[in-house]
């Protein structure tokens, strides 16, 4: 019921000012954002890295100022370098918002948006990690598909999310089984409307299934992310009646959430990866993490009352 309104509510700039200055959010966001600068989510990334992989998100989407697109790519070259310097790049990725790179600027949005993505690309090769472009609403797919397709002639290691949400991923989840696909495969996490989502959440969950499925049949590398126990079950299911190895597909989570459970799967032999957010641009994340789980709303909710 809460979560329609808190996800409109993660596009509002009144509530965003709100819950900024909430003196309580900073406790709860640290839940799951892992610092306000690289330097501070480090730490973070070299612990996590001892028995798990990481991919991290310099925080930020819905760019409309050409500066702050080009800063990020900056900051996102920074990272890089600094993964390749501290010996993390072979643990560590990272996880690229299109939107936050240009992709909605009014002139040349897209084009933007690639050369951008592209520079970070390149800032990957050099040492030697990988990136995955994040998915954000249904009015962007075609345009991250279309982009994610033109950094792969160059850079055919780049991956992107999928959202078992949209009706049309099945489709692409066909398009996207090839040898040498990187699909992270998701539930999806933003408001849509029923024409081109389902809402029932049992309707969301059978569509992963379905497109879990096509993916662990393909030829790719699957990065199954959920946090669901039903569907992590089955995706090891999956691989076990695939034939598939445990280096040719892996679990995602995101950093806070089921901290044991990684744990326990990556002790277990699996791939586990763990998507690490970090800056101060966290207010849209943190309210699609509010919207995910009542639970985390009435803890929000609670600390702002007993204040
Ligand atoms: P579900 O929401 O059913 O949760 C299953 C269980 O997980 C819950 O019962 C609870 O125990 C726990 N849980 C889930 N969310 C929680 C939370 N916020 N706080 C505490 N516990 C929680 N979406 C998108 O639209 N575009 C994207 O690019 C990405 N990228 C992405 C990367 C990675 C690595 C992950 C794991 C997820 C995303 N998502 C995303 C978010 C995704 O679409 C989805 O909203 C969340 O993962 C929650 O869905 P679950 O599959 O975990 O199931």
């Amino acid at each position: 019921m809460l979560r329609t309104p808190l996800l409109v509510a993660a596009r509002s700039s009144a509530c965003r000012t709100l819950v900024e200055r909430a003196p309580v959010t900073r406790g709860l966001v640290s839940r799951f954002v892992a610092g306000s600068s690289q330097e501070q989510a480090l730490p973070a990334v070299q612990e996590l890295a001892r028995d798990r992989y990481v991919t991290l998100d310099h925080l930020g989407e819905d760019t409309t100022d050409i500066t702050q697109a080009q800063a990020t790519v900056t900051a996102y070259s920074r990272l890089l370098r600094e993964l390749g310097r501290q010996g993390l790049a072979d643990r560590a990725e990272v996880s690229v918002k299109l939107s936050a790179v240009g992709q909605f600027l009014s002139a040349d949005g897209e084009k933007i948006a690639l050369d951008n993505a592209r520079r970070i690309c390149e800032e990957a090769a050099a040492v030697g990690t990988t990136v995955t472009l994040d998915m954000e609403d249904h009015t962007t797919t075609d345009s991250t598909l279309g982009i994610l397709r033109d950094l792969r002639v160059d850079f055919p290691w780049v991956g992107a999310v999928l959202q078992a949400y949209l009706h049309r991923t099945e489709a692409d989840c066909r398009d996207l089984r090839d040898a040498g696909s990187r699909v992270r495969l998701c539930k999806g996490a933003y408001d849509e409307p029923a024409s081109v989502a389902y809402r029932d959440k049992g309707e969301v969950d059978r569509s992963y299934v379905r497109c879990l499925k096509i993916l662990m049949a393909g030829e790719g590398y699957p990065m199954i992310a959920s946090h669901d126990p039903r569907l992590i079950a089955i995706a090891g299911k999956l691989a076990a009646d695939t034939g598939r190895s445990p280096d040719s597909y892996e679990y995602q989570m995101l950093y806070g959430i089921r901290d044991a459970e990684q744990v326990r799967l990556a002790a277990e032999g699996n791939r586990m990866r763990v998507y690490v957010p970090y800056g101060d641009e966290w207010y849209g994340y943190f309210m699609r993490r509010l919207a995910e789980r009542p639970a985390n709303v009435a803890f929000f909710a609670r600390s702002l009352v007993s204040r």
